[in-house]
């Protein structure tokens, strides 16, 4: 029963954090982070209560290291973007094609370029 409770404590604070908004950074990598928690990456690819730390796609604690190493001759740079912008164009072995579409058309060019720039530095 305790335990419930404070799984809920934990579940709503989750949320309240990734609600409470702040004003937008102007440095690539911390706008890309931000950028990274507005659309709810986590979501699918960090472990919570939300999923049962069960989450759907692959976690990304060093996608700047993978990136460089998933497809020969596209630069992590390239692949990452790729990722968002087009995500059928390859899909990782082993998870579904569950990304979600139309990420480039919300984004604006710079929150595109500081959350790749975001991800190259989880290395
Ligand atoms: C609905 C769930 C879902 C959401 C939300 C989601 N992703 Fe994904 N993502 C996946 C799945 C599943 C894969 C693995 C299949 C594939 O490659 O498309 C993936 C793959 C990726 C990859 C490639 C990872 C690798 O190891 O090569 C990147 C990068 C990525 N996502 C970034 C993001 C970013 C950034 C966001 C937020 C803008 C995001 N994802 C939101 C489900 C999701």
């Amino acid at each position: 029963m305790r335990k419930a409770a404070l799984a809920a404590i934990l579940a709503a604070s989750a949320v309240a954090a990734s609600c409470a908004s702040e004003p937008p950074a102007t440095e690539p990598v911390a706008r890309g982070r931000q950028v990274y928690r507005e659309q709810s990456c986590a979501s699918c690819h960090e472990g919570s209560l939300l999923n049962f730390f069960r989450p759907v796609g692959p976690e990304l604690g060093h996608i700047g290291t993978v990136a460089d190493t998933r497809r020969p001759g596209v630069t992590a740079a390239d692949y990452l973007r790729q990722s968002v912008t087009d995500p059928g164009a390859f899909v990782v072995p082993g998870y579904p094609d569950s990304m979600p579409r139309g990420l480039a058309d919300r984004l604006s060019r710079e929150d595109l370029d500081a959350l790749v720039a975001y991800l190259l530095s989880l290395r």
